[in-house]
């Protein structure tokens, strides 16, 4: 049976990262969160006490930086030298600074070329903002998430109560606008729909029909006669 690369990309909040996993369990492929690539990029700058990387610094700054993902389970756990990254990458100043580090080229390049590796061999779904357009061009499969901007904070909202932190709805769409605004304008592999990218707008959907969506579309691929 073909074992494809499925890209999901799209805007913060959308389910992307809950659909990729609800859908890799569903066709037992294997689940690449890359925005964790980027929060453990940002993570590890904080705890150098970095606030405003540089192009000229990071270079340096980055030369003791090793990344990988251990699959735990059903879950990439993800490590940063021997420290296992969890909970602290969920953080939401940690997204913010993923989205301000995630600029610039040297970052990009590192782990857009660990991704590549990851996923060389298909049978695996990554969700991130470049997966269909720069990072897996070829996909199979590639769909891109969106959401009314109210639907995505109810849901951090409660994704934020749930996990006991303090939740405050126009601070988490200020934040959310801020973000897809960075994300959208940066020069160098900047969130968009790839031309072949199917639309999924979950305003209206719950997490099972998102997932069993992508699974449609996936087993129409994996099974398509080949020609
Ligand atoms: O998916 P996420 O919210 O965990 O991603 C955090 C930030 O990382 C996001 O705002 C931009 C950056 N990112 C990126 O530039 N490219 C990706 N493929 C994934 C994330």
């Amino acid at each position: 049976m073909r074992r494809i690369i499925i890209a999901i990309d799209g805007y913060a909040a959308t389910g992307k990262s809950t659909t990729a996993r609800g859908v890799a369990e569903a066709l037992d492929y294997l689940h690449i969160d890359s925005g964790a690539m980027y929060r453990a990029v940002a993570w590890f700058l904080r705890e150098k006490g970095v606030s405003t990387p540089t192009a000229e610094a990071l270079p340096e700054l980055l030369q003791d930086f090793t990344l990988h993902l251990e699959r735990e389970g059903k879950e990439m756990v993800v490590y940063v030298g021997d420290r296992r990254l969890e909970e602290e990458l969920r953080q939401p100043e940690i997204a913010t600074f993923a989205s301000e580090v995630s600029v610039f080229p040297v970052v990009r390049e590192r782990l857009i070329a660990e991704q590549r590796r990851l996923g060389r061999k298909g049978g695996v779904v990554m969700d991130g903002r470049d997966i269909g357009t720069v990072v897996f061009p070829h996909a199979e499969l590639k769909v891109f998430m969106q959401a009314d901007l109210a639907a995505r904070v109810e849901r951090r909202y409660r994704e934020l109560l749930q996990r006991g932190l303090p939740a405050d709805k126009e601070a988490i769409a200020r934040e959310l606008i801020e973000r897809d605004h960075r994300d959208e304008t940066r020069p160098i592999s900047p969130l968009r729909k790839a031309p072949d990218a199917r639309i999924l707008d979950t305003t209206h959907l719950t997490i099972p029909e998102q997932i069993a969506q992508v699974v449609t579309w996936a087993k129409e691929l994996i099974y398509a006669p080949t020609v």
